[in-house]
C-alpha cells in the first residue's frame, strides 16, 4: 500500500487521520493498549523516556498509545499543533482553565454556556481565586469592555447551549488578540464538520467527545487542541514559563500533559479512546443527517400552532441566522428548542414522547429531549437563566439520525395531546 501523496480531505481524515496499520501490528482498527504502564529493558532507557530525551510511553495516566492515536487524529482534523485527550469535556475545560489562569486571574466568557461550564467558572474556579465575567456572546464589543489586566483567556461556545445563539468567532478572536489573549472555542455542538474554529482565529479548540464525536452514547471523553496560533511567551502565563523554556511553542501542551492532566489524573481510558475513535469515523455522514433532520424538525415546529417559539440557527427568524450561515457553511447542527407556555405543558409533552428519549445528553444517534430549567440549568439563578434564554417553558431537543418521518410523527402525537 502506498502512502498518500497529498493531504486527505476533512471527512477522510475522520477515518484515516494520524494512523496507518503499518505503525503497529497491522491491525486496521487501532488496537486497544489496555496497559497501565510500559516496561523498558534498562533503567537508562526508562530514565531517558522520563526525562523526555526519548519518545515513549511510561504510564497511561500521562499518555497511552490508543489515546495518542485519537490525539493525532484531532491534531490533523483541527489543523493544530497538537491535541490532548482527557476523561470528559469538563476535564478538558477545567484543565485548560487551570493551565492558563491562577489565583487573581479572570476568564471572560460568553454568557450562554453549557450549565456545567457555567458552574465550573462561577462556583468551582472561584474557590481557587479565578474570577469570571460573563458577557453577551452575540456582542463582540462586550468582550472588549470586559477584558481587563487580569484576564487570561476568552471563552465561547460555537453555538450557545441551550440558548442556541451564535457568537461571531472571527470578531471575538480579533478582540481577544488585540489584548494579547487567546480565544478558546468549545466546538462540541458544531463539530469539525460545521466549523474549524482555527480558520476563524480561535487559538484553542475544545470538544466534549462524549457527544457527536462518539455519537453512540457509550463513552465520555474530551479533547483540547492547541491551534498553534498563539505565542505563549511573556509573563502573562506563569505556569507555562518553565515549559516554554523546554518545549518552545509546545508550552501549553507540555504543561497540560506533564503538569495539570498528570497531577489531576483526568486521563482518558484506552477503551473509551477506542470507542471515540470508532465514532469519529462516521461523524461526517451522521452530522449531515443530524443537520437535515433538525432542519426538518425546526420547520415543522415553527409552523405548529401549539408551539410558542422555535429556535434553530437555520431558521430565518433566528437573530444570527446570516452569521450562522456564513460561519457554519450552510449547516446548522442538531439542536432545536421550543417554548410551550409553561413547565406543566413541557412535562406533559416530554412524558408523551415515545421515540425521543428524556435524557440530559446531546449529540447522540437517538433523538433526545430535556427540560433545561429543571435539569441541566437548575443551578442557575434567575438573572443567569434570563441571560441564557432558559425560561420555564423551554424544551431542548437534540435531533438524532432516525428516519425523519418517525421523529416528526412522534413530536406531532405529543403536541396533539397538549
Ligand atoms: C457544549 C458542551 N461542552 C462541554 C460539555 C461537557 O462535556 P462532558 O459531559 O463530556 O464532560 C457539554 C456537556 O453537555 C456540552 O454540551
Amino acid at each position: 500500500m502506498q502512502a498518500f501523496d497529498k493531504p486527505l480531505r476533512l471527512e477522510s481524515q475522520f477515518i484515516h487521520g494520524g494512523y496507518s496499520p503499518a505503525q503497529g501490528d497491522r491491525a486496521d482498527a487501532r488496537a486497544i493498549a489496555q496497559s497501565t504502564a510500559f516496561a523498558y529493558d534498562t533503567a537508562e532507557e526508562l530514565e531517558s523516556v522520563f526525562a523526555g530525551r526519548d519518545a515513549g510511553f511510561v504510564y497511561s495516566r500521562i499518555a497511552n498509545p490508543t489515546v495518542a492515536a485519537l490525539e493525532a487524529r484531532f491534531k490533523i482534523i483541527e489543523d493544530g499543533l497538537g491535541a490532548i485527550a482527557v476523561s470528559s469535556g469538563m476535564a478538558a475545560i477545567s484543565s485548560l482553565a487551570l493551565a492558563l489562569a491562577g489565583g487573581g486571574d479572570e476568564i471572560v466568557a460568553g454568557n450562554s454556556l453549557f450549565g456545567g461550564t457555567c458552574s465550573l467558572f462561577k462556583h468551582t474556579l472561584s474557590r481557587y481565586g479565578i474570577g469570571v465575567r460573563f458577557v453577551d456572546a452575540a456582542k463582540p464589543a462586550a468582550f472588549r469592555d470586559a477584558i481587563g489586566e487580569a484576564t487570561r483567556l476568552v471563552f465561547v461556545e460555537s453555538i450557545g447551549n441551550p440558548k442556541l445563539d451564535v457568537p461571531d468567532i472571527a470578531a471575538i478572536a480579533a478582540v481577544a488578540h488585540a489584548r494579547g489573549l487567546p480565544l478558546v472555542v468549545d466546538s462540541t455542538v458544531t463539530t469539525p464538520l460545521l466549523v474549524q474554529p482555527k480558520k476563524l482565529g480561535a487559538d484553542i479548540i475544545i470538544h466534549s467527545a462524549s457527544k457527536f464525536i462518539n455519537g453512540h452514547g457509550n463513552a465520555i471523553g474530551g479533547v483540547i487542541v492547541d491551534a498553534g496560533s498563539f505565542d505563549w511567551g511573556g509573563d502573562r502565563f506563569p505556569l507555562l514559563a518553565p515549559f516554554r523554556a523546554r518545549a518552545g511553542q509546545f508550552a501549553l501542551l507540555a504543561a497540560l500533559r506533564n503538569r495539570i492532566c498528570r497531577d489531576f489524573g483526568c486521563c482518558l481510558a484506552p477503551f473509551n479512546a477506542f470507542l471515540l475513535s470508532m465514532g469519529l469515523e462516521s461523524l461526517g455522514v451522521r452530522m449531515e443527517r443530524h443537520c437535515a433532520n433538525a432542519a426538518a424538525v425546526a420547520a415543522f415546529l415553527a409552523a405548529h400552532a401549539k408551539v410558542g417559539e422555535t429556535r434553530y440557527p437555520g431558521l430565518i427568524s433566528h437573530p444570527e441566522h446570516d452569521l450562522a450561515k456564513r460561519q457554519f457553511g450552510g449547516r446548522y447542527g442538531a439542536m432545536v428548542t421550543l417554548r410551550l407556555g409553561g413547565k406543566a405543558r413541557c412535562f406533559s409533552f416530554i412524558n408523551r414522547l415515545r421515540l425521543a428519549k428524556n435524557m440530559a445528553h446531546l449529540g447522540d444517534a437517538r433523538t433526545m429531549v430535556v427540560h433545561p430549567g429543571s435539569t441541566i440549568c437548575r443551578e442557575l439563578d434567575h438573572g443567569e437563566r434570563a441571560a441564557m434564554g432558559v425560561s420555564d417553558d423551554l424544551v431542548r431537543l437534540s435531533i438524532g439520525i432516525e428516519d425523519p418521518a418517525d421523529i416528526l410523527e412522534d413530536l406531532e402525537q405529543a403536541l396533539a395531546a397538549l
